[in-house]
């Protein structure tokens, strides 16, 4: 009996509990009605008249240190839970795993357009976001008193001179035929910004794809060549294009081009205005007067210009509607593109 109490004992100071399972497990073998001291107790009625008080007094002894330590393990696993809660762990919770990022549908897009004119020979450019007059307004032809650069339309910076956030991605254009010798053959990703109150279908920060070929005998035709080519890459071979006659002060003569709607395809439907066609850039032969003011010899040099919006291909492609989407960093919004790349 003497020994059994001493084995229990030395269990009783070895046992430790990291979690509340190995409490409970200490908690039946020790402190139970059913504890092994419990049955020890039984047992006493065997033992010797004489040695009974004797035998009995250890017992509850024994009984005692088994309570103490359950106490004591009880405040130990408290303290170290409200460790873990004060940092933030919760142990007892499942590993989440690792979740991997994706692409931005604008970077998709933006990588797209790039991908497609650089297999046909164009290369990238990239120019300010804050601009002169001259390269965002004057350079391109905007008459003086042009209602684009008023200020509900343009954040200025500073007036006379005037510094701006440019308005669109046409500045580019001037900045590179400024600086390079036809043949010029480049597609220009950025920012632009307008003053525009934030709404589902306006945004003061958008993007935009500016392209620019010049070179000796560029025509209207390789203008539509390859626009037309770009649309069907963009959207599929089955896509139609058609080029509207439209007006820009950079280029003479300007068409807008427009592509079969990819939501109504044909049938009409809000996005169309019930016409079966969405713009989805603006184009045009570059004005002799623009190259004339980037040192550019009108007469022995043509050229063609194109610009787009990044949302509004990224609209028809995944039809998101709403412009505010792409900057608000929801993650249910962006786990919807995750299979991108
Ligand atoms: N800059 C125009 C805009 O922001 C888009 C544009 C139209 C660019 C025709 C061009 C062009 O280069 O030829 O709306």
């Amino acid at each position: 009996m003497q020994e059994k109490v001493v084995a229990i004992l030395e269990e009783i100071k070895q046992s430790s509990a990291e979690n509340a399972a190995q409490l409970e497990q200490y908690r039946l073998r020790f402190i139970s009605k059913k504890s092994v001291i419990t049955e020890l107790f039984g047992e006493l009625k065997h033992v010797a008249n004489d040695k009974k008080r004797e035998v009995g007094q250890q017992l509850n002894e024994l009984k005692n240190e088994a309570q103490q330590k359950f106490k004591k393990l009880i405040a130990q696993l408290d303290d170290q839970q409200t460790a873990n809660e004060s940092i933030g762990i919760d142990v007892s919770l499942p590993d989440g795993g690792q979740e991997l990022g994706g692409v931005h549908p604008l970077n998709y897009i933006r990588f797209k357009i790039i991908e497609i004119f650089e297999r046909i020979g164009f290369n990238v450019s990239d120019g300010p976001e804050i601009e002169d007059d001259w390269h965002n307004f004057s350079a391109l032809n905007f008459p003086e008193n042009h209602p684009a650069r008023e200020m509900q339309d343009t954040f200025f910076i500073e007036r006379d001179p005037d510094i701006l956030l440019r308005t669109h991605t046409s500045n580019v254009q001037v900045r590179l035929t400024e600086n390079q010798k036809p043949p010029i053959r480049s597609i220009m990703p950025g920012r632009a910004f307008r003053n525009e109150a934030i709404s589902a279908r306006a945004h003061c920060v958008f993007h935009q794809v500016e392209g620019l070929y010049i070179d000796k005998n560029v025509s209207f035709v390789n203008l539509k060549q390859t626009l037309y080519h770009f649309a069907k890459e963009m959207f599929g071979k089955h896509t139609e294009v058609r080029f509207r006659p439209s007006y820009f002060p950079f280029t003479e003569p300007s068409a807008e081009i427009d592509i079969s709607c990819q939501i109504c395809h044909g049938d009409g439907c809000q996005l169309s205005k019930f016409t079966g066609w969405v713009e989805i850039a603006g184009s045009g032969m570059v004005d002799p007067n623009v190259l004339e003011n980037c040192g550019i010899d009108p007469d022995e040099y043509t050229g063609f210009a194109f610009g787009m919006g990044i949302e509004r291909i990224s609209q028809l492609k995944f039809r998101v509607n709403d412009l505010r989407l792409y900057t608000e960093n929801d993650v249910r919004f962006l786990k919807q593109f995750r299979t991108l790349h």
